[in-house]
């Protein structure tokens, strides 16, 4: 008698510069395959929040090292209702909800720079190993693929123009009434790309196997369809090597 196999699940990292839309794919792709998924730039973000709201100077590394080992951020799946309202991970800073209050560009800036910092990256890539250790994970970034799950199964990086990306993200800026203009946030745009992929610890960069998506002039829709498609072949793979192994 024939049994079913078991298909294993896998991790699946996606990296990315900002704007290229790497949340939104991340989060479909892991509902389509009944998938975790994790935003590990929130833990950058509300990092950064907690050391805008003590005034530390976002130079002070020493300080940023201690505040990282001393602080509990927390993601946790969006409720039904505030998946539908287009909510991420609902994020928690030392047990208090954050989720709206790490997205404005102002944090956005502050983790970046906090972000350069060997000794805050350490400690917050541990925690996303720990909350995505388990398979079944779409998790989005910068250096999923290099350096949080080097050995993911399926890797992406996510590219778009940087015009087309800072569109993308003075939309969101214009429906959350901040009045920035679209020159400011590619100005933005363009000085976050620089220091991420500039930084000297675990720089922006795409992994040798992770597999190019420039999603210019693809929504969110195609570039999932595409994302999934990979990931049910690699898991058809394994299950393959796993059945020849056995
Ligand atoms: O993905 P995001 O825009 O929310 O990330 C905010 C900042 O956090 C980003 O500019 C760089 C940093 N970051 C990082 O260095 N490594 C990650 N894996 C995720 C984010």
């Amino acid at each position: 008698m024939r049994t079913a196999t078991k298909m294993p699940k896998l991790t699946i990292a996606i990296d990315g510069p900002a704007g290229s839309g790497k949340s939104s794919l991340a989060k479909r792709v892991a509902q389509i395959l009944g998938y975790l998924y994790l935003d590990s730039g929130a833990m950058y973000r509300a990092l950064a929040l907690k050391a805008l709201r003590e005034k530390i100077a976002l130079d002070n590394f020493l300080t940023l090292d201690e505040l990282a080992r001393d602080t509990h951020i927390e993601l946790k799946p969006p409720t039904p209702e505030q998946e539908a309202a287009g909510s991420k991970n609902c994020v928690f800073l030392d047990g208090k909800e954050v989720t709206q209050a790490i997205r404005t560009a102002e944090v956005a800036q502050a983790a970046s720079r906090l972000a350069t910092i060997a000794g805050v990256r350490e400690i917050l890539v541990a925690e996303q190993q720990r909350a995505g250790g388990g398979g079944g994970v779409v998790m989005e970034g910068r250096d999923i693929g290099t350096v949080v799950f080097p050995r993911a199964e399926l890797k992406i990086f996510l590219e778009a123009s940087p015009e087309v990306r800072a569109e993308r993200r003075w939309k969101e800026h214009q429906e959350k009434g901040e009045t920035m203009t679209l020159a400011q946030v590619l100005e933005e745009v363009r000085e976050r790309d620089r220091r991420d992929r500039e930084r000297k610890v675990s720089p922006l960069v795409r992994a040798a196997d992770a597999v190019l998506v420039d999603n210019t002039a693809m929504d969110v829709e195609e570039t999932a369809r595409l994302v999934v498609m990979l990931a049910r072949e690699r898991e058809k793979e394994l299950a393959r090597t796993a059945g020849r192994e056995a």
